[in-house]
């Protein structure tokens, strides 16, 4: 426990034990100021309102030495043990045995991951990293449909071009990639190419800047090429974030697409009233454990599905579900959904599709809503191998109201809500958040086969 009280600012806070075994910690914050910063082995878990941990705000700063999310502790809070006048791995050495030596911190395993200057990059040839989509996958997705490779970018912004440089710093793992990568582009949504870098959710830190909308530092959420770094010509599509608010993943998860989909499926097409009983699949994930935990503020009981017993216990132990089911374990997946809702099913929040879908039809309430979000049981089939509904004929004499949606649509209208009300869920700690972190891009293809069999516990990313 990382006591700070002793600051006598008034700011009496104590910092979780998840910073009880620092990665990082460094100074010389912004122009004036000298905050020191914390970066935990466990960064991706904590947050920074989260229940029980009222640690001060979190930030990624533009001049990140690793870049990775950090405590910020401004300096009203701890008065600086030591000043770090500049970017030194030594100074940083004696940093971390000055605290140490304060019994501020355990020395043991700590960890200088290197540093990157503050600075503005010059214009340079940079060889860096990309993934590229190498076959169209057949049937289960492999890891040798993808490529990691690498290439060569002019990093390089013109005056008045309003181009903007972006190094990549999480990539967001999706179901949907899996069906992007297709021959037939069925969706109408456009397909990776063979051969071309695969695209997608990012976070990434602005590099370059000729657009007067980023500067240098600004942390952005965009839709861009897996490569390490990207042009994107005049700034288009990028949004900036604010990363005092919150670990910049988390707008890829939780403030961002997956948990504004549990919540349009659950708020707008679910319709939760108090009481009600709802199920939910693929309940560890990214979109589910935002699903379930949102049922339970809306005052339902909740019933998770997942594919493991560790998934399970997470689920009833951290997420707060009534319930959860192994659902590789069921031998009778009908008569599962019988023990686990003797009331029937009021809402079923559909991410996995197939035979589950099914045997929901048969044990839905009249008037219940199914929130079709997605099909994952189906993705990764041949065409002949694909489920055939036997039960949805139930769907009229229960008069199911039943949506299939996708998230982007909603966007434009709800994402502001959905942002505000998330947020304060989150630093009440109605909602906790897991993210499930691979590091390295050259990990992409594995951590992609992992997303669809299963392997990710809550949202998955590459940290780049
Ligand atoms: N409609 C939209 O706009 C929208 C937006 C985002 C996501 N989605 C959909 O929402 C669903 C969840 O996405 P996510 O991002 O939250 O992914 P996720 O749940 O974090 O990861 C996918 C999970 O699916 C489960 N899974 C894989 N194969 C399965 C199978 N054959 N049967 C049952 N479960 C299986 C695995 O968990 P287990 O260990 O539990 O098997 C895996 O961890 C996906 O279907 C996705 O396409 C839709």
């Amino acid at each position: 426990m990382l006591d700070l009280s002793r600051s006598g600012s008034g700011f009496c806070r104590k910092v979780s034990a998840d910073f009880a075994d620092p990665l990082l910690v460094y100074s010389k914050w912004g122009s004036n100021d000298q905050p020191l910063l914390f970066a935990s082995r466990k960064f991706p878990a904590w947050f920074p309102h989260r229940r029980g941990a009222n640690v001060p705000r979190c930030h990624l700063p533009c001049s990140c030495l690793c870049k990775i999310a950090c405590l910020y502790i401004p300096r009203p809070v701890l008065p600086p043990l030591i000043s770090i006048p500049s970017w030194q791995s030594g100074l940083l050495h004696s940093l971390f045995a000055h605290l140490s030596h304060l019994q501020l911190l355990s020395h043991t395993s700590w960890q200088v991951l290197g540093s990157r200057k503050l600075e503005r990059m010059a214009p340079q040839v940079i060889k860096h990293k990309q993934v590229v989509l190498a076959a169209n996958p057949k049937g289960m997705v492999k890891e040798t449909d993808f490529r990691v490779e690498e290439t060569e970018t002019e990093l390089v912004v013109q005056p008045g071009s309003n181009d903007v440089a972006v190094k990549l710093l999480y990539i967001s793992l999706d179901p949907y990639y899996r069906e992007l990568m297709a021959e037939e582009d069925v969706l109408g949504f456009g397909l990776y190419q063979i051969g071309q870098p695969m695209w997608g959710g990012v976070v990434g830190e602005v590099v370059m800047s000729e657009n007067a909308e980023f500067k240098t530092g600004d942390i952005v959420l965009g839709h861009l090429k897996f490569s390490e770094y990207v042009i994107v010509p005049k700034g288009q599509g990028l949004q900036k974030v604010d990363a005092s608010q919150a670990p910049p993943s988390y707008y890829l998860g939780v403030l961002g697409m997956p948990g504004f989909t549990a919540w349009v499926g659950l708020k707008l097409i679910g319709k939760p009233k108090n009481g009600e009983q709802v199920f939910v699949t693929a309940a560890a994930g990214a979109v589910g454990q935002i699903v379930g935990q949102l049922a339970k503020v809306y005052g339902c009981r909740v019933v998770g599905s997942a594919g493991s017993d560790e998934k399970v216990k997470l689920l009833k132990s951290e997420f707060g579900f009534d319930d959860a089911i192994n659902y590789k374990e069921e031998k009778d997946l009908s008569a599962s959904l019988s023990k686990h809702f003797p009331e029937g099913i009021d809402i079923y929040f559909d991410n996995v599709g197939g035979e589950t879908l099914d045997a929901v039809f048969k044990k839905v309430n009249l008037n219940a809503r199914i929130a079709l979000c997605g099909a994952i049981s189906q993705y990764n089939l041949l065409e002949e191998e694909r489920y055939g509904m036997k039960n949805l004929f139930y769907a009229v004499p229960k008069c199911i109201q039943m949506e299939g949606f996708v998230v982007s649509k909603f966007m434009g209208e709800h994402m502001q809500e959905y942002v505000k009300e998330m947020s304060g869920y989150v630093k009440e700690g109605k909602v906790k958040y897991k993210e499930h972190v691979t590091k390295g891009l050259d990990q992409f293809p594995g951590a992609f086969v992992g997303l669809m069999t299963g392997q990710n516990v809550g949202k998955s990313v590459i940290y780049v």
